[in-house]
């Protein structure tokens, strides 16, 4: 059976302090209120408090993921971080292919499939996001643009590289918006994913990918999602810097 996956993703909110006070809260409450959950937690703060992070998991079940890499290794890229840098702090998940990332920072599917080739490089696991806007959502493309998105980056790599990732379906239009995909609508697009799997790869690959849903994702309706049969739990922005309801998406 799939282990059910929570990634809190921070993006660029927390400072030092408001980082680590959570980190330390959460580890309290969790021995305090002996919350017993049987989830794989990542947190995914901001670069710069990554080991910090780190270090306060240490001996924890509770995982950190990088927001990002740059696709190159060393050089010169002002500004930038590599996966090298990062694995030699410890850190070795990393978010790649977020809606903010394509878009923002004009990320596209070749920049995207550097990035993969690096990350694998050094052994990190890959929260890989893939997602249609509303206007293909509303011309009915989205099928089409997920397999796209995969079939330019994730299913270049071979299936020992494919036991590193996690995807993560996010439709772009539930982002933030406190609008969500129907438990219906994500549902139907995970089993289409796992079909994808199932293709390129086989059945024990798609059998055992994990497949996480974004957008919205609050504690009303995360349990509603993390029931849906190829739901392996969820990538969750906003509701993930409110610690009492963070906390009750872990117990969902
Ligand atoms: P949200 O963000 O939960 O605030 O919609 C999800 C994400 O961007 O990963």
């Amino acid at each position: 059976m799939r282990k059910r996956i929570l990634v809190a993703n921070w993006k660029m909110n927390y400072d030092f302090h408001e980082t680590t006070s959570f980190i330390r809260n959460l580890l309290k409450v969790f021995f305090d209120r002996k919350i017993n959950h049987d989830k794989e937690i990542i947190l995914s703060p901001s670069f710069p408090f990554l080991h910090i992070s780190n270090q306060i998991l240490q001996g924890s079940s509770l995982n950190i993921a990088a927001q990002n890499i740059h696709q190159k290794n060393k050089g010169p890229y002002t500004g930038e971080i590599s996966a090298s840098m990062l694995k030699s702090i410890g850190i070795q998940k990393v978010i790649l292919g977020h809606s903010e990332r394509r878009e923002l920072f004009f990320e596209n599917n070749q920049i995207l499939l550097e990035k993969i080739k690096i990350a694998l490089k050094y052994d990190f696991n890959i929260i890989f996001c893939v997602g249609e806007s509303l206007v293909e959502r509303k011309n009915n493309k989205q099928f089409e643009i997920i397999k796209k998105q995969l079939e330019k980056t994730v299913f270049y790599c071979s299936s020992d590289d494919i036991k590193f990732f996690y995807i993560a379906y996010e439709p772009i239009w539930a982002i933030g918006t406190g609008k969500t995909a129907t438990f219906e609508q994500v549902q139907v697009m995970h089993e289409f994913i796992r079909s994808l799997f199932l293709e390129k790869y086989g059945k024990n690959i798609s059998d055992n990918i994990p497949i996480l849903y974004g957008g919205s994702i609050n504690d009303i309706n995360a349990k509603n999602f993390f029931s849906q049969k190829d739901v392996d739990g969820g990538l969750i922005g906003n509701a993930s810097l409110q610690f009492e309801k963070f906390l009750k998406i872990i117990q969902s």
